[in-house]
């Protein structure tokens, strides 16, 4: 059962499983990492209370206070998962794989969560095979349905699922990159899930994974739309709960380190041995510790500490130091460093729905990728480190130029 965030004398109740949660990490009071304002916009500001902690039954790493999910996901929200080539890869060669293993069946099904511009369902389309996005945000939902995708603008839950399990049928294969860790009521993910999955059927999960944070001090995967930072153990355990069992892991080098986890009814599918043997490696390193996430705590003041240093210093040495990629990311660094217009006067995206527009909290302008080299700054602040080699391939003329970035993850160092 799922119960709303309780206070309890400093712990808070698990979402997921109602234990204590212990809080390790307080970012302070942060805007939706997403909305970026239109400069004439003189409303307040959404803000709210930014805390991390995990829970000591299951190990599942979550926020403290939940952002409602229609501030964060609506027709503007605009984020597309097709802005980096290598992502685009990414996902066809996924899309390409599903379609050679447990999409080759007769009149295959397969419903993806979070199918935003349909970067992945674009694949399965084009090879004529029966899909559906669900997908709240409306602009990506539309670009996708521009891409021959089929969407359901709607928010993946218990009842939707039902509904397209009556319409269409069991799906073959569920599948969610960067979502699932997005929604607070992951027991209606699961349910719905329960509902709409073959009895073989596979439910595919890409997400951050909390040990690859820990280790390179990735503070900024801390956001709102991050509310749960998963673990194989987190994962195991909440699986288990609804009836499904973790089957296999694959580690993804993706968005600074992701885990693909392949969930199946309990006992329909074998589990591959890397399950265990990951699992082993978490508790062996003590990832769930209260230590562990201590010391993460300790490293991310020190980078906040080294980080505004460093753009302080070089301000008052007459530098310049412009923002690359106005990330959902960059929202908890600014706002947490304290890191304005003064110390960074623009971030330039390639994303057009931010252009023109205020970068949440901080105010800081993003501009087209084209304002970059109109003239180079001396330095880029890195916002974008998980897309570093194809941002600084497509940027070579900076470097070339003598431009320098600045980068911090996995600690403020300058390249
Ligand atoms: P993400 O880290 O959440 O995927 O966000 C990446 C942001 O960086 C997104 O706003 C698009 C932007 N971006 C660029 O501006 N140039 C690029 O070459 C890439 C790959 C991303």
């Amino acid at each position: 059962m799922i119960t709303d965030v309780r206070d309890t004398a400093g712990m808070r109740e698990c979402r997921l499983c109602g234990q204590p949660v212990r809080e390790f990490f307080d970012f302070g009071r942060q805007p939706v990492s997403d909305a970026f304002r239109d400069p004439a916009d003189r409303s307040a500001e959404f803000h709210y209370d930014l805390a991390v902690g995990v829970c000591g039954g299951c190990a599942m790493v979550q926020q403290s206070h939940e952002v409602p999910r229609t501030r964060m996901f609506h027709a503007d929200y605009p984020y597309r998962s097709s802005g980096s080539a290598f992502m685009r890869d990414h996902f066809e060669a996924f899309a390409r794989r599903l379609l050679e293993t447990e999409l080759a069946v007769h009149d295959p099904f397969v419903v993806e969560i979070g199918s935003n511009d349909g970067v992945m369902l674009r694949t399965i389309a084009g090879a004529g095979v029966r899909h559906l996005g669900v997908e709240p945000s409306g602009g990506a939902a539309d670009t996708a349905r521009a891409c021959g995708v089929r969407v359901l603008t709607e928010f993946f839950q218990e009842d939707s699922a039902r509904r397209i399990r009556a319409e269409d049928g069991p799906a073959d294969v569920i599948y969610s990159a960067n979502t699932v860790s997005h929604i607070a009521r992951l027991d209606s993910v699961f349910r719905g899930v329960d509902a709409l999955l073959a009895p073989d059927g596979l439910f595919v999960v890409e997400d951050r994974y909390l040990g690859d944070i820990v280790d390179s001090t990735a503070f900024d995967q801390i956001y709102d739309e991050h509310f749960y930072l998963f673990s194989v153990e987190s994962v195991c355990t909440v699986s288990r709960r609804f009836g499904f069992e973790l089957v296999d892991i694959t580690r993804l080098p993706v968005h600074g380190g992701t885990i693909r986890f392949t969930i199946a009814r309990a006992g329909a599918r074998p589990v591959a041995p890397v399950v265990g043997e990951l699992l082993t490696a978490e508790h062996a390193r003590g990832l769930a510790d209260h230590g562990t996430l201590d010391r993460f705590a300790v490293r991310t003041r020190q980078a906040r500490a080294d980080l505004v240093g460093l753009l302080r210093w070089l301000r008052d040495e007459g530098r310049v130091v412009v923002g690359y990629g106005a990330t959902a990311k960059s929202a908890t660094v600014t706002n947490f460093c304290g890191i304005g217009p003064d110390l960074v006067p623009y971030i330039c995206d390639s994303t057009p729905a931010k252009h023109g527009k205020l970068a949440p909290g901080s105010g800081i302008p993003v501009r087209p990728p084209a304002a970059f080299a109109d003239p180079y700054p001396d330095y880029a602040l890195l916002f974008a480190w998980n897309h570093a080699e194809e941002i600084m391939a497509k940027e070579h003329g900076f470097a070339a130029a003598g431009g320098r970035w600045i980068r911090y993850v996995p600690r403020v160092h300058i390249v």
